[in-house]
């Protein structure tokens, strides 16, 4: 049989977290003694009530196909986060819960987006969204948020980027892999930019917007410039605030005739979310706030911990990130060099490869992420296990030539 597969996955690789995270997990199955730090996942257990409450919608019978677009109780929930959290206010035709966050940006852009449209996304950015674009035949536009910036997004860089084909313009503040948290005024700039383009939609992906440290707040830009409301989707989700990445809750706010489509996408594909997973959602978002402030500050003591001790290392920089659970040390310093077992470090690539067998620690290169020379590492693991990497790392440097 001629083996064919769709045009629309033609160059589609692998995220280069999942890589890396393979070639850790073949390392490990060796007897090597790898520390993981490729995969952005919390590691913390799912809040024990929220266990509770899903075994008790079991329990309940609440095991039947749950509406589409999410459970009546929680979209009431999530109604009530974002008017509590964001000071958004949305009808249940304006709210859809999704398999994940990803579930979100998948159904808004196949429901948007055709070949040739453009979809700007500044970099570094999460791998998924320019993938995702790609799969409807779409053109990701990177826009670089600069580290002397803080890497946060320039409303005049993002002005360069914007033409008559795009169709989407993504934000992420909290930013994964960078950390950075787009304040209220540097959201008003964006807002001035994007009202001169009245026909692209905006993709506001704010999942990490509880970790964030230093008294540092995330704003909303549908909050912020309330008239650009009707054009935002507003992503967020359980996985990263509540330690609940294997349940796939995600949940979008957005303008009701946007929704109804990317309902018919879902529909198609996945139908509504897991009932029990949906039901522990709502225990997760009218829980208590406390658990979801504990761990950022444990976060928070974990990122400065990293930053610390590899900034302490010759040939490294490290900006202090505002908010999610990574750093994103810059190895400029080290290319060029050649590695203990004779390997010459042209990219951050080579980096991450040689560290992670040389060094036995598992990291994911910044051109994963679309910015150069960079690793990102998560923080979301023990002290001792941060400790001990980057104690390997300043090894691994140590013994660059
Ligand atoms: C920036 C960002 N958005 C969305 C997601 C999707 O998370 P989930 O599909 O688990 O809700 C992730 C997960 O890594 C992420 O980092």
């Amino acid at each position: 049989m001629a083996r064919v597969f769709a045009q629309r996955l033609n160059g589609l690789p692998a995220p280069a977290t999942i890589e890396m995270a393979r070639r850790a997990r073949a390392l490990r199955a060796e007897g090597r003694d790898v520390i993981l730090l490729a995969l952005g996942e919390p590691d913390f257990p799912t809040p024990p009530a929220v266990v509770q409450a899903a075994h008790q919608a079991a329990l309940d019978g609440q095991t039947r196909y749950p509406p589409v677009d999410g459970t009546p109780a929680l979209k009431a929930a999530i109604a009530r986060k974002f008017l509590r959290d964001n000071a958004l206010e949305y009808a249940a035709d304006e709210i859809m819960v999704s398999n994940g966050g990803k579930q979100v940006i998948f159904n808004a852009f196949m429901a948007t987006l055709d070949p040739g449209d453009e979809v700007v996304v500044p970099a570094p950015y999460w791998v998924s969204y320019p993938l995702i674009a790609r799969m409807f035949g779409a053109t990701p536009v990177f826009v670089t948020c600069r580290e002397e910036d803080g890497f946060r997004l320039r409303a005049d860089a993002l002005a360069a980027a914007l033409t008559p084909r795009t169709r989407w313009v993504v934000l992420n503040f909290p930013n994964n892999p960078t950390g950075a948290v787009c304040q209220q005024d540097d959201l008003e700039a964006i807002a001035k930019v994007l009202r001169d383009y009245p026909d692209v939609w905006i993709l506001s992906d704010e999942i990490y917007e509880h970790l964030v440290f230093d008294g540092v707040r995330a704003a909303s830009i549908a909050a912020v410039a309330p008239d650009l409301k009707a054009r935002t989707i507003t992503l967020n989700g359980v996985s990263k605030a509540y330690a609940m990445t294997g349940w796939r809750v995600g949940f979008a706010g957005g303008p009701a005739d946007l929704l109804a489509a990317m309902r018919g996408v879902q529909g198609n594909a996945t139908s509504g979310v897991c009932s029990i997973a949906q039901a522990a959602a709502v225990a997760a978002l009218d829980g208590p706030t406390d658990l979801v402030r504990e761990m950022a500050a444990v976060y928070s003591r974990r990122r400065t911990l990293v930053v610390e001790a590899l900034r302490a290392v010759p040939g490294l920089t490290c900006a202090m990130p505002e908010g999610a659970f990574y750093a994103y040390p810059g190895v400029a310093g080290c290319l060029g060099r050649t590695t203990a077992a004779g390997r010459v470090l042209e990219t951050d690539s080579d980096f991450a490869i040689a560290l992670l067998e040389e060094g036995l620690v598992a990291t994911v290169p910044g051109s994963a992420f679309g910015f150069s020379p960079y690793l990102r590492l998560s923080c979301a693991t023990s002290d001792d296990a941060l400790r001990e990497a980057c104690a390997r790392i300043a090894a691994f440097v140590a013994g660059l030539r």
